[in-house]
């Protein structure tokens, strides 16, 4: 197996009827395709300045917690909300499928750092936008958005880069 779609497999309806669900724990699983979308995900930063990468939950966090190790940079997690301890500032959205809310320490981020969002997949954005707003509330500046899957019929680039984002995804 050579490419990054060759890892991934998708479940039908999951956690609902008609949504075709992107599963990457196989992508995960594998050694040889995580190591691969960790190093392709960073690729486009290469001699960039990035002070800390901002990971949305759950799988944001596997590749951004690698992706934060490759760059020797701190990780951000990005989590539903009720899940932090300390003091949070918070950001509803809607899903493809539902609504929900996540959240970030108020104290997550310096005004001023440069910061990269990872996800493992771009729907509708709005998980990517509301991660967007906390980071940008904070002060942060996103060098840019990255996942590995972007679902463009669903919009969510169009809406990332309407919003001035650069988006950076490894496959369709
Ligand atoms: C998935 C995916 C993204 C989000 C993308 O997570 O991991 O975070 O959906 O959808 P959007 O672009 O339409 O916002 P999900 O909300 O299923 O949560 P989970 O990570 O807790 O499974
Ligand atoms: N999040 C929103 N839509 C999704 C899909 N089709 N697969 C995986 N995660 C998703």
């Amino acid at each position: 197996m050579t490419q990054i779609t060759d890892y991934i497999r998708t479940i039908p309806d999951f956690p609902h009827e008609g949504i075709m669900f992107r599963d990457v724990t196989t992508l995960f699983a594998d050694p040889r395709g995580f190591r691969m979308a960790v190093d392709q995900m960073l690729h486009p930063y290469a001699g960039q300045r990035i002070d800390a990468v901002a990971g949305l939950e759950a799988r944001g966090f596997i590749l951004g917690g690698a992706i934060a190790h490759q760059l020797s940079v701190g990780f951000i997690p990005i989590r539903k909300a009720g899940k932090l301890p300390g003091p949070t500032i918070s950001q509803t959205y809607t899903l493809e499928y539902g609504t929900a809310e996540v959240e970030m320490h108020d104290d997550a981020i310096t005004a001023g750092q440069n910061i990269l969002l990872v996800d493992d997949l771009l729907a509708t954005g709005g998980t990517a936008e509301a991660g967007i707003s906390l980071i940008e509330r904070l002060g942060g500046v996103i060098t840019a958005c990255a996942f590995v899957i972007d679902l463009p019929d669903l919009g969510g680039r169009k809406r990332l880069e309407a919003m001035g984002m650069q988006v950076d995804a490894l496959c369709a």
